[in-house]
């Protein structure tokens, strides 16, 4: 079973030829990082713009790449919800066309359900599982029952976890996108400098944009001061603010729900902060910690290839195709 996948949600153009939801034969992946860092964030109409001029030359590496031919693809599959309306239509679009042109079906997958879906292809898991979906547009807490039936634990109220990290670090002077600076910082700093607000402590949600302005009136204190602005050790106390409510809240849904599987993916996945006090607190409690590789974890067609596998055997998806329709906002839901 081959599935040519899709993806085209945010600022990266991806295709991939996934072989058994498994084996990825390729995943090629065109980042428009440098164009948009130079705005200090994405320009929806930019990229969709580069999505149209990059679609058809990486379709054509992603076939080149996985040696195959038309003919032995089975499936085609593509992401329609959530994203950049603009940017979901260029990967729709060319998708409907490939798919009736070369009269294949066409999978409809939801974006978040392909990060679920990501820990599939290096690891041996079956759900149940909580995944911890942590990136520039993403906070969710989801219970992954089993293949198409999900629950959505937690969610954040305002800014994504990634959008945080972007904006504290633009605060402190440092480059788009913030995270990785932010990180890189924080290595060198005291995470106990300063104390800032671990929020919504009693419920699975989350809330960031109160730990952001707590920063920027810390920052405007010390500035009135004439204090140098102590960047590795704001970072530090920043990132560890973080770490705390993501593993606090992650690990007690696992506890409440009885769930052994934890798996962290999306962009913030990266961060060592997170990473560090989940690997501790997982071994703490005997759960097993799954963190697929970071390819994998920020937005490619892999994922999406493999989550429409899983569809696919099932025979459980849209076969509406022709109306697909992209949806700028969806919350993740059971087939
Ligand atoms: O999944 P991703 O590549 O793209 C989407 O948002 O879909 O995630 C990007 C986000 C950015 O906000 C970036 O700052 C953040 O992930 N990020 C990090 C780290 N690496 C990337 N945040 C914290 N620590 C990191 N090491
Ligand atoms: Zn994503």
């Amino acid at each position: 079973m081959i599935i040519m996948a899709i993806e085209s949600s945010c600022d990266e153009t991806s295709v991939a030829i996934i072989k058994n939801g498994k084996e990825i034969l390729s995943n090629i992946i065109s980042s428009q990082i440098d164009i948009h860092a130079q705005y200090g964030g994405v320009v929806p109409e930019i990229a969709s713009r580069q999505h149209i001029l990059t679609i058809n030359p990486i379709l054509n590496e992603a076939l080149k790449e996985a040696n195959i031919t038309k003919d032995e693809i089975d499936a085609i599959a593509v992401t329609y919800a959530p994203g950049l309306q603009g940017s979901l239509l260029v990967g729709i679009t060319t998708a409907k066309t490939i798919a009736w042109l070369w009269n294949k079906p066409l999978i409809p997958v939801n974006h978040l359900e392909g990060h679920m879906y990501s820990v599939f292809l290096e690891n041996d898991i079956t759900p149940p599982m909580i995944t911890l979906l942590v990136s520039g547009g993403h906070t969710e807490i989801i219970n992954f029952k089993d293949y198409g039936k999900y629950e959505l634990v937690g969610k954040t109220k305002d800014d994504a976890v990634g959008e945080a990290f972007d904006k504290v670090a633009r605060l402190l002077g440092l480059p788009y996108p913030g995270g990785p600076y932010i990180d890189k910082c924080a290595k060198q700093g005291n995470k106990k400098a300063y104390n800032f607000p671990r929020a919504m402590k009693n419920t699975y949600d989350f809330s960031f944009s109160g730990l952001k302005t707590s920063v920027l009136y810390k920052i405007k204190d010390l500035n009135e001061q004439n204090i140098e602005i102590p960047v590795n050790d704001i970072a530090a106390s920043f990132s560890q603010a973080v770490a705390d409510t993501l593993v606090e809240k992650t690990i007690r849904a696992a506890k409440e729900l009885s769930i052994n599987n934890i798996v962290i993916t999306g962009g913030v996945a990266a961060n060592s902060f997170l990473r560090s006090e989940m690997e501790f607190c997982c071994k703490k409690n005997k759960f097993k910690l799954f963190l697929p590789s970071m390819k994998l974890c920020t937005d490619n067609a892999a994922m999406i290839g493999c989550a429409a596998y899983y569809k696919f055997i099932r025979d459980d998806y849209n076969k509406d195709w022709l109306n697909l329709e992209a949806v700028s906002r969806q919350p993740i839901t059971s087939n």
